[in-house]
């Protein structure tokens, strides 16, 4: 089973099972301010399981969380992490300004300030 780094997540936690076994999961954190958005993070797939199509599946089910709640979503990948074409293929998109972060379903007329407000909330905690 997959470990968290630094500690359980806060926030809501999804898992995809094979054989009764985690093999994969997100942690999703509702956010408020600027605007309401979850903050997705801790996107892991168990060592084992990697390079078999379950990130994809996994990516699915953030969205599918994000669509059914009519949320936005945030997310850090870095600029050159291997999931990046993952993302992109699942139509998230960058966060103008700041290289590394994505967002899926954003908000329309998101002011560059904004932005920066919701980055800054997630990185404070
Ligand atoms: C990134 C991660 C979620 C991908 O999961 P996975 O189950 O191995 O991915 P999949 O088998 O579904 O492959 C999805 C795509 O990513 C690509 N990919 C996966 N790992 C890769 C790697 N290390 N380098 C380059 N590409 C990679 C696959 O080739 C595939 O591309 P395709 O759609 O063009 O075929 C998994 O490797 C992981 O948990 N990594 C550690 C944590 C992490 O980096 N999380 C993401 C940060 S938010």
């Amino acid at each position: 089973m997959p470990e968290y780094h630094g500690g359980p997540p806060s926030g809501e936690l999804h898992q995809i099972l094979g054989n009764g076994e985690v093999v994969a999961f997100f942690a999703a954190e509702y956010k408020t301010f600027p605007f309401a958005f979850h903050y997705i993070k801790n996107v892991e797939v168990s060592p084992q399981k990697m390079n078999k199509g379950v990130g994809k599946a996994l990516v699915d089910k953030v969205n599918n969380f994000l669509d059914e709640n009519n949320s936005c979503g945030i997310l850090f990948n870095g600029i050159s992490g291997p999931a990046k074409n993952m993302y992109s293929k699942a139509g998230w998109r960058e966060v103008p300004k700041h290289p590394g972060w994505l967002v899926h379903n954003a908000p329309d007329n998101v002011s560059e300030q904004d932005w920066e407000l919701a980055i800054m909330s997630i990185s404070i905690v």
